[in-house]
């Protein structure tokens, strides 16, 4: 069990030891980087300054929401709008790794940017242990290049602080609920954003479809258990898949997307089951994403894996 009281007070301590000049930490809303920013935030001021970079690549109203977050938490920040330079990059990438990398690469870029800009000397960032230990640090093989571990410190020339990287994700909502961090509860999300649920060519026509449906996987399971008809899963989301099929939208077949439904239970990330989503609720969702989407989506279906052998995200 974590101290969480003891936990924040080394924490707070050991980043104001550890950063003599200015940081820079980039925040992309979720709560291991929000954690993140507000330690260091406690522990070192306006030297520290948080970026959050749309990459249009974000989910339904997150960019307004992490800057209300900011803006709550009084930490210092900049948002930065560079979706037209990812949407750019992307085209034409349809393999998930090199997805990954063009993203990270550009990423780096970007914040690059900033970093010199702010003259910051150290870099602050959320990595917790489910990112190390699968990104192979312990010797495995690389499950995936997570691009909070992958490629923004070592060229940046910056020291790294990590104060999370022991902790587990349950350990770091408990952590967030003691600061006051708003995104707490809020569903861990794949650093590359919505590309990596997005298996068609990513493209901000497609992107919009991905961010949409989303939305309704979101809005309808909220609804559900606040309604006490199940409890709510650990994530969940929706898919872009590259699958077409025949559909007919007034009277007439047409050849439509097809979105998936993914939601799971697990403890730490590492395996996972599917949640039991009451059968009418994912009627629901089919219905209302169908309905929103219905000029482009004419299939959705509902994945029943277990992590293993299937992953978490589909990409
Ligand atoms: P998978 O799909 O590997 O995902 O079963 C495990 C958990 O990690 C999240 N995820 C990420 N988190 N950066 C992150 O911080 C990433 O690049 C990333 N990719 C996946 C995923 O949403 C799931 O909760």
């Amino acid at each position: 069990m974590l101290e969480v009281e003891d936990f924040i007070r080394g924490a707070v301590e050991d980043i104001r030891t550890k950063i003599k000049g200015k940081a820079i930490i980039a925040c992309s809303g979720g709560v291991d980087s929000m954690v993140s920013a507000a330690l260091a935030s406690k522990a070192i001021g306006d030297r520290l300054l948080a970026v959050y970079v749309d990459t249009g690549l974000m989910r339904k109203g997150e960019t307004e929401e992490v800057r209300g977050m900011f803006e709550e938490m009084k930490i210092s920040f900049k948002m930065i709008d560079a979706s037209e330079e990812f949407f750019a990059s992307l085209k034409g990438v349809a393999d998930p790794e090199k997805k990954r990398k063009v993203i990270g690469e550009l990423f780096i870029r970007v914040f690059e940017r900033e970093a010199k800009e702010f003259g910051a000397e150290y870099l602050v960032q959320g990595t917790i242990a489910p990112d190390w230990i699968e990104s192979g640090s312990t010797g495995k093989d690389t499950i995936k290049s997570h691009h909070n571990v992958g490629g923004l410190p070592k060229e940046m020339g910056m020291t790294l602080v990590e104060p999370l990287w022991d902790l587990y994700k349950e350990d770091v909502r408990q952590v967030a609920r003691a600061l006051g961090v708003r995104s707490s509860e809020r569903q861990p999300f794949p650093g590359p954003g919505l590309s990596v649920r997005c298996l068609d060519e990513v493209t901000p026509e497609n992107i919009a479809i991905v961010r949409e449906a989303c939305y309704v996987v979101e809005d309808e399971l909220q609804n559900a258990s606040k309604a006490k008809k199940m409890e709510l899963p650990w994530q969940y989301f929706a898919a872009l898949l590259p699958t077409r099929s025949t559909g007919v939208i007034n009277d007439e077949r047409m050849y439509g997307k097809t979105v998936v439904v993914r939601a799971v239970l697990t403890k730490d990330a590492i395996t996972a089951t599917p949640a039991h989503i009451p059968y009418e609720v994912l009627e629901t969702i089919s219905k209302r994403i169908t309905n929103t989407l219905g000029d482009k989506v004419t299939r959705v279906v509902y994945d029943v894996t277990t992590k293993p052998p299937a992953t978490i995200e589909w990409e």
